[in-house]
């Protein structure tokens, strides 16, 4: 039986890539789509979502705009790697597919509490909308089978030495979710900058031949301009789509069970995530920690995603 999955993203191309897989994928059964503030103000992240499902054909599941604001500090979005609409690159069409009335933490809420069976909560940006679930639904917790994260990293940051992106954006939100005790598996930048988006990757997406895989060529062209711009990385990472995958095939990844605390003060390291993984500290183990990529069958089911959809 396919897993029930809720989408919690900050849309974002490697975001997009995410929710394509998650909805062409049987093994998954995507109950919603929420949005939040990261890459983009959520006006454009809301507005992402839709356009991502409108060019792929995904319609029926619900979307919902979420938080605008991390919990304790301004917004500062990834202009520099994702553009001023937060998905530089294709032109971008007016979504034919609806927002919900609701916001996320509505639809969240309403999903855990309608289903019959636990839910896969992923989440591929800053964790605010999921922070918000645990502090005004903690009745809804116990619905939730995992919270399977992009973000952080074993070792180096991409915002500043040692914070990655989506965890800089809102570390309080982490340690909320740490805090409610909820199963939670961190997919961080030391795996996700194994999937490197290598021109043959873009030939494989753009081979599909159809509106996802031209759509997608485009994104992922313009992101890899970025990376080099900015990181010097001409092959861009596919950070996001790696949590749906070790959903579908949980042996598209190595990992293991470990402690992990976010820095919430540090003058140089707010954000930092610290994964213990020599069990130096000696502290309860309260998390899964994503290490090592299979490569190829990670690209095969991205391919085989576009391939699937519009
Ligand atoms: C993360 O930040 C965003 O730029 C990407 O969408 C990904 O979720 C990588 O640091
Ligand atoms: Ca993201």
């Amino acid at each position: 039986m396919p897993t029930p999955v809720i989408i919690d993203c900050d849309p974002g191309h490697d975001d997009v890539f995410a929710i394509w897989l998650a909805a062409a994928n049987p093994e998954i059964d995507l109950r919603a789509i929420t949005s939040v503030a990261g890459n983009g103000r959520i006006e454009h992240t809301t507005l992402n979502a839709r356009i991502a499902c409108t060019v792929a054909g995904i319609h029926g599941v619900p979307i919902a705009r979420g938080a605008a604001e991390p919990l304790a500090q301004e917004l500062e979005p990834a202009e520099w790697i994702h553009g001023a609409n937060a998905l530089g690159g294709p032109e971008l069409p007016e979504p034919t597919v609806p927002l919900d009335e609701r916001d996320a933490v509505q639809l969240i809420r309403d999903v855990l509490t309608e289903s019959d069976r636990p839910v896969v909560v992923i989440a591929t940006g800053p964790l605010t909308n999921i922070a918000h679930v645990v502090q005004r639904h903690p009745e809804v917790l116990a619905k939730i089978d995992r919270v399977v994260w992009m973000g952080g990293s074993t070792g180096r940051g991409n915002v500043s030495a040692y914070a990655e992106f989506n965890a800089w954006t809102d570390p309080e939100s982490i340690q909320v979710v740490l805090d409610s005790g909820v199963a939670f598996t961190m997919v961080g930048l030391n795996i996700s900058h194994q999937a490197l988006i290598t021109p043959q990757v873009r030939a494989r997406v753009r081979a599909a031949g159809n509106r996802t895989g031209s759509f997608g060529y485009e994104l992922l062209e313009f992101f890899c301009s970025t990376y080099n711009t900015f990181e010097g990385m001409p092959d861009g990472p596919l950070h996001d789509p790696i949590t749906v995958a070790m959903v579908i095939d949980p042996a598209v990844a190595t990992t293991v069970e470990t402690r992990m605390d976010v820095e919430l003060k540090g003058t140089e390291t707010r954000g930092a995530t610290c994964v213990d993984l020599l069990n130096i500290t000696k502290r309860p183990k309260n998390a899964t920690v994503a290490l090592d990529l299979d490569v190829e069958r990670f690209w095969s089911l991205i391919e085989a995603a576009v391939r699937a959809l519009d």
